[in-house]
């Protein structure tokens, strides 16, 4: 039942999701383990970021079950899950534009009031970008591309989430600018969060993740660890090739 004797974080059990008569995920099948770092691959419209919605409750889960912290979700709201330990750096980041930088980050504590744990998280998010404690009035949607990634990220760390999803956090940011990313999201992840993250990039999601998941038109056609999955070879031919 468990990896490691472990307890299952999340998981999607034959999971279907529609956009009104058409279907973006059949039966889907996914697992993350507590501490696990999970990333999820795909091509263009594949339904990667529908997997991030539908785990989040953004868009409902039509067949299937969904298990978090070893209890039904699929039932909850958005807001029930994220109180529940889930948080988001969605697609393009998503900031909120007309707040400052510590606007937003407050915005990621709103369901808590444990004030003493909130300005710990605050030093470190900080820890983790610097950048972000220099910019504190700033308004967030004035910021750099790269700067609202860090900032989207200290956003969903003020939650304390116990898995944080995020969609294409290399999207639009420079390679050397990408690697620092990843090796920010491998910090927290070796931290003891869970993380699920979609991304385009597979080999330096691959790279660094313990498992992935291939998505081809809202099926998942390929899962293992991500070494495998860097050698496989239908998964060379489908993504590595090509970049
Ligand atoms: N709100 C929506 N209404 C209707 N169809 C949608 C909606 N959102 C997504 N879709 C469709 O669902 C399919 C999967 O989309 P999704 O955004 O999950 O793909 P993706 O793998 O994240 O793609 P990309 O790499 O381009 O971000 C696509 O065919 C898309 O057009
Ligand atoms: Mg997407």
């Amino acid at each position: 039942m468990s990896r490691d004797g472990r307890d299952k974080l999340l998981e999607l059990k034959g999971v279907s999701a529609h956009y009104g008569s058409i279907r973006a995920l059949h039966d889907v099948d996914m697992v993350i383990y507590p501490g696990e770092m999970v990333c999820l691959l795909g091509g263009n419209a594949s339904g990667k970021s529908t997997t991030l919605k539908t785990i989040l409750g953004v868009v409902r889960v039509s067949e299937g079950e969904l298990y978090f912290r070893g209890k039904r979700a699929d039932n909850l709201s958005t807001a029930e899950r994220i109180e529940r330990g889930m948080a988001v750096v969605p697609e393009n980041r998503r900031i909120f534009p007309k707040m400052t930088v510590r606007e937003n980050l407050e915005m990621g504590a709103y369901l808590r009031d444990d004030r003493d744990a909130i300005r710990e998280d605050l030093d470190y998010v900080f820890e983790l970008f610097p950048r972000l404690a220099e910019r504190l009035y700033q308004q967030g949607g004035t910021m750099s591309g790269g700067e609202q990634q860090m900032l989207a990220m200290g956003r969903a760390l003020m939650s304390r989430p116990q898995l944080i999803l995020m969609d294409e956090p290399s999207m639009g940011l420079a390679p050397l600018f990408v690697e620092r990313i990843f090796e920010i999201i491998k910090q927290v992840n070796e931290r003891g969060i869970s993380v699920f993250v979609v991304e385009q990039n597979a080999n330096v999601a691959l790279s660094i993740a313990d498992r992935g998941y291939v998505l081809q038109t809202g099926e998942v056609v390929l899962s293992g660890p991500a070494q495998e999955l860097l050698h496989n070879e239908a998964m060379t031919r489908a993504y590595l090739g090509e970049m």
